[in-house]
C-alpha cells in the first residue's frame, strides 16, 4: 500500500494572496483539492496525509469532508520548514504502507502516469523522483556575483514532486537528518546522504509548483488543456 504525504503548511509568501496559496481556487476548486483528487485516481494509493498549519487543521478537515471520492485521509499539523512538515506527516503513516510518496500540495497538475511511474521506481530501487531535463543553462555563482562554473546542461534535471521511497528508507533518512541538524530543499537530498540511490523518473514540464501570481495563469492554461484531453 502506498501512503502519500502532502506538505501544505507553508504561508505562500511569494504568492502574496494573504492566505495559504493551496486554498486558492483553480478553475472551480481549491488547489489542494485538485491535488488530492489526482492521487485519489491512482489505484495503488491507500492513504492521503495532509500536513497544514496548526490553525488550519480544523478548517481543512471541514473542507475535505465536503468532497466525496477522496482516498482515506488524515489532516495533521506541520512545522516551520517543509522538511519538518514532511517528518510530522511521516509519523502518521499507516503501518501497512510499504512505499511513501511526498508531493507538494502546490503541484496540482501532476499526472496519474507520473505518480504511477514514481511508485513503481521507488518500489524497485528504494528511491525515485519526478524530474524533467533542465532547459536553461545553469551557472554556479559566487556570493560576489561572479560566475564560478557552468555544469554541462545534459547532466542537469529540474526536480519536482512526487518523490517516493520505501518507507524504511525515508524514516532512516529523516532520523539521520534530524540527528545531524541537516535541512535539505527536497526529500531525496536526505536519502542521498544515506548513500542510497535515487532514480529519476521522466515527468512533464506542466507539473509546475504554483509559487508566484503568474503561475496561477500558467496553471489555468494547463488545466484547460487537461480538460480538453479528457474530452478526446
Ligand atoms: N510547506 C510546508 N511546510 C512549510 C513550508 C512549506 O508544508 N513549513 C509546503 C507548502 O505548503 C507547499 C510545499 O511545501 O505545498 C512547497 O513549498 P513552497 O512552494 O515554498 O510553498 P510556501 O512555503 O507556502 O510558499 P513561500 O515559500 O512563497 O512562502
Ligand atoms: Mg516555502
Amino acid at each position: 500500500m502506498v501512503s502519500v504525504i502532502f506538505p501544505a503548511a507553508g504561508q505562500g509568501k511569494r504568492m502574496n494572496a494573504g492566505i495559504n496559496k493551496v486554498f486558492l481556487e483553480l478553475a472551480d476548486r481549491p488547489m489542494l483539492i485538485r491535488t488530492l483528487q489526482k492521487f485519489s485516481a491512482v489505484p495503488e494509493v491507500g492513504e492521503l496525509i495532509v500536513v497544514v498549519g496548526a490553525e488550519e487543521v480544523e478548517p481543512v478537515t471541514e473542507l475535505l469532508e465536503k468532497f466525496s471520492g477522496l482516498k482515506p485521509w488524515k489532516v495533521t499539523e506541520g512545522g516551520s520548514e517543509r522538511q519538518y512538515s514532511v517528518w510530522n506527516g511521516l509519523k502518521q503513516v499507516d503501518s501497512e504502507a510499504d512505499v511513501v510518496l511526498v508531493h507538494d500540495a502546490a503541484r496540482p497538475l501532476v499526472t496519474v502516469k507520473t505518480i504511477e511511474a514514481v511508485i513503481a521506481a521507488a518500489r524497485e530501487h528504494g528511491g525515485a523522483i519526478a524530474a524533467v531535463p533542465e532547459k536553461n543553462t545553469i551557472k554556479v555563482v559566487s556570493e560576489q556575483g561572479v560566475v564560478k562554473s557552468t555544469p554541462a546542461r545534459s547532466t542537469l534535471w529540474a526536480v519536482q514532486t512526487p518523490q517516493g521511497f520505501r518507507k524504511q528508507i525515508l524514516l532512516e533518512a529523516n532520523i539521520k537528518a534530524e540527528a545531524d541538524g541537516f535541512l535539505g530543499t527536497d526529500d531525496a537530498s536526505l536519502v542521498e546522504r544515506l548513500g542510497r540511490p535515487v532514480h529519476v523518473v521522466m515527468s512533464e514540464y506542466s507539473n509546475i509548483k504554483v509559487t508566484t501570481p503568474e503561475d496561477l495563469l500558467i496553471a489555468e492554461a494547463f488545466l484547460r488543456q487537461e480538460k480538453g484531453s479528457m474530452l478526446d
